[in-house]
């Protein structure tokens, strides 16, 4: 190019990184090539030594790890205050990785960047409650231009781990239970970000669906039964939402650390699924050099965070001696660079700028209402009136600070943030099963959008007063002299820790009970990372799932409450009686006092046998023929649906047409599901659709089923089987709901995976 003949040894170049190569004269810049061809023609301008920066990345804030190479003031002045940097490359024009968490917005937990405040989308849970995907496309999009004008180019986002463990500490990060929608949502909302030029990832890869013992832990299940289940998730997200990169997890699989299991990131990633992307491993999940390169993974996403630099000064020693081929090496960056130029991180570099708040908070609020589920509401007692002269009363759960945020690497510090909103949370204890377990303390952090004060503005004409609820004495005073009482209560949820038990923590059903005991019309507002057990259902009217609703969440739960929308949200996952209906009564490695011991005790093995297999959630209280206390799909509405005329064509998978009808009398949305159980497993849903309809319309709809979800997988030859014979349908608002049912028959049949 420069009249220099330029020896490239098997990938690189074999001087010295020359001088900086002109703008005019970078061939990878022309965007009229593919992403494959851009990436091996920078790769052939690149250096060894510069090759191993893309692969050995930082924590992003400018600590100096013990035993590590000195941070250079190159790379500290780089830093991103967040949590990942991968150096640039300037002389070749690759701009740096600069990753920030992640799926609920621009992540600033533990104020690393001082007053660094981003509009906060609800859980994504929430939004996977809305079983609508343009919810989830919209808010991906939404926080990947707020990472953009902050400067981030990477979305640490996409947490597609099934809630295959409701008291798993990051069930509000992910996107419920069902492979199908997980999948769906998980993949839209990364189809969001990259719209965005900002490359998501995909996460935890695979099976961390847990956080006790998470970076020890072995989840231990059949390939069969991953396929069907959590690996199933992953698949469909890949295939919506074409990740740049892969986040492997913490955790074993069958015993093999993630990060270097050959099986799940060359064999199935990159082999079955075609993968094309990179695969960056967790914060502190690498534990080799040679196996994790020769096994999949292409780059360590934070040498400080693991015992070594894995892919520093050891990854070049076993280059050099070629225990690692170079052909390997290249492969790496390859892929890095190849998703740098696909996901547009090249021509459209981020600029910092301002951020639209009001549109970005619409977009939060409007995901929250959508989202939000009514669970019972006896007597009509919702909505509320808007114009009565009544007295309400609110109690509970900082109602009159804000709403509710998960805790960890996702936290992000909401638009309206102060240290007024970080309050105290947990703390004390519970007997569990004649044993006596520590509940341990943390910091909630509240987003700015209080319900008592949204709920004031709703109704002006009313007398609204607010009792904290620790005192239910007063609580209880309060209630008895109001018209109706609304309590708040909160399930605090945070990455690293599990859930002891899906009880609300404190005192908090004994306050549900006296207040419900004191005023005949209470309506309970959960505020949860995931389900709960509610022992005083039968002595409230309304129950209303709110999750955590985000940066307008108090806004989204008054108009909810007062009609001004009509509930639409549907649970993503089950919520159970009690635990004791759960494939695991009490969470492998959970002691009462807080440690964490291995399986039967002993101090080494943290083997968490998923013997429940592909059987998550409703799947699983289907098979076991277990009452939920609401079942998967389960969602209320203002007005009522008919889900009619169910007709179902067979062949080499499954269509379906049926027609949605409001047979109310006010406009509303609601999720129509296509449940089918085939001649050998268990039911699963394979298809769904949210309709909006006014009073009195029909909607027609049509689905057919990929006909993977009619399938079981066959381990021994990697492939899908679909079982020839009757396949039974159930069409209606809920895994239980069999407003319509019909049969068809079904070929047998393959499909690779
Ligand atoms: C954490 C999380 C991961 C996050 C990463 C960077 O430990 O497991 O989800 O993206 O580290 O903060």
């Amino acid at each position: 190019m420069n009249g220099k003949v330029c020896v490239v040894v098997l990938g690189f170049l074999a001087v010295a990184a020359g001088a900086q190569v002109p703008a005019q004269q970078r061939p990878w810049m022309n965007a009229s090539l593919s992403p494959d061809a851009r990436a091996d023609l920078v790769l052939n301008q690149m250096t060894r030594d510069e090759a191993f920066i893309l692969i050995d990345g930082y924590f992003g804030m400018p600590y100096q790890a013990a035993n590590r190479p000195l941070l250079t003031a190159e790379i500290k002045a780089q830093m991103p205050m967040s949590a990942g940097l991968i150096p640039g490359i300037p002389r070749l024009g690759i701009p740096a990785l600069t990753e920030s968490d992640a799926s609920l917005g621009v992540a600033n937990g533990g104020n690393m960047r001082p007053g660094d405040t981003a509009t906060a989308l609800p859980s994504s849970l929430l939004t996977a409650a809305t079983f609508n995907p343009e919810q989830a496309f919209a808010g991906g999009s939404m926080i990947a231009r707020e990472a953009r004008a902050k400067g981030y180019n990477v979305l640490l986002a996409g947490g597609t781990n099934l809630a295959r463990e409701p008291r798993g500490g990051r069930t509000f990060e992910y996107a419920g239970e069902d492979p199908l929608l997980a999948g769906i949502m998980v993949g839209e909302s990364i189809r969001g970000i990259q719209s965005q030029a900002v490359l998501s990832t995909a996460k935890h890869f695979a099976l961390n669906d847990q956080e006790t013992a998470r970076t020890v832990m072995s989840a231990n299940i059949s390939d069969a039964d991953a396929r069907e289940s959590d690996l199933l998730a992953f698949e469909i997200a890949l295939e919506r939402g074409d990740p740049g990169a892969i986040m492997c997890s913490y955790n074993r699989v069958n015993n093999n650390y993630a990060c270097e299991d050959h099986y799940l990131l060359t064999e199935i990633l990159k082999g079955d699924w075609g993968y094309r992307g990179f695969v960056m491993s967790d914060w502190g999940a690498v534990h080799s050099t040679v196996a994790a390169a020769l096994n999949g993974l292409d780059q360590e996403s934070s040498n400080g965070s693991d015992r070594l630099d894995y892919f520093g000064p050891p990854l070049k020693e076993a280059v050099a001696k070629g225990q690692v081929p170079e052909t390997r090496l290249r492969n790496m960056v390859h892929r890095i660079l190849r998703s740098m130029f696909a996901k547009g991180l090249f021509d459209r570099p981020v600029v910092k700028g301002p951020i639209d708040v009001d549109a970005d908070l619409a977009v939060a609020q409007t995901a929250a209402e959508e989202g939000i589920v009514l669970l019972k509401n006896d007597k009509a007692v919702l909505p509320l009136s808007m114009a009565k002269r009544q007295k309400i009363a609110v109690i509970g759960a900082h109602a009159d600070l804000g709403v509710p945020s998960g805790g960890g690497s996702s936290q992000v510090l909401g638009i309206g943030h102060s240290k007024e909103l970080e309050v105290p949370t947990g703390g004390g204890t519970r007997v569990i099963a004649g044993e006596t377990w520590t509940l341990p303390r943390d910091t909630v952090v509240l987003h700015a959008s209080a319900p008592l004060t949204e709920i004031r503005r709703m109704a002006p004409q009313a007398k609204v007063t607010y009792a904290a609820g620790d005192d239910i004495a007063a609580a209880v005073a309060l209630a008895k002299k109001s018209d109706l009482a609304i309590v708040f209560v909160h399930q605090h949820m945070r990455e690293g820790v599990d859930v002891i038990d899906l009880s609300l923590p404190g005192n908090q059903d004994e306050l549900i009970a006296a207040v419900a005991a004191a005023n005949p019309h209470t309506i309970v507002v959960l505020e949860t990372g995931g389900p709960v057990t509610m022992p005083w259902l039968d002595k409230v009217d309304g129950v209303v799932e709110a999750w955590y609703s985000g940066n307008r969440g108090g806004a989204a739960i008054a108009r909810i409450l007062f009609g001004e929308v009509n509930p639409s949200g549907r649970l993503p996952v089950t919520f159970p009686i009690t635990e004791s209906q759960l494939p695991h009564p009490i969470i492998t490695g959970q002691r009462p006092d807080g440690r964490i011991i291995g399986t039967n005790g002993s101090p080494t093995v943290y083997d968490v046998i998923y013997n429940e297999g592909s059987k998550v959630g409703y799947r699983w209280f289907e098979d076991q023929k277990l009452p939920p206390l609401f079942p998967f799909g389960y969602g209320l509405s203002y007005t009522s649906f008919a889900y009619e005329g169910l007709k179902v064509t067979g062949g080499n998978t499954l269509a379906f047409g049926f027609d949605v009808r409001n047979t109310g009398t006010r406009a509303g949305k609601t999720v129509a599901q296509i449940y089918v159980k085939p001649p050998y497993g268990e039911t699963r849903l394979v298809g769904f659709s949210k309709v909006d309809l006014a009073p009195g319309e029909v909607k027609h709809v049509t689905l057919t089923a990929d006909p993977r979800l009619l399938a079981m997988f066959d381990g021994d030859a990697n492939i899908w089987r679909v079982t020839d014979g009757e396949y039974q349908v159930r069409l209606g608002g809920s895994a239980t709901d069999k407003a319509a049912t019909a049969s068809a028959h079904v070929n047998a049949g393959t499909i690779r995976p």
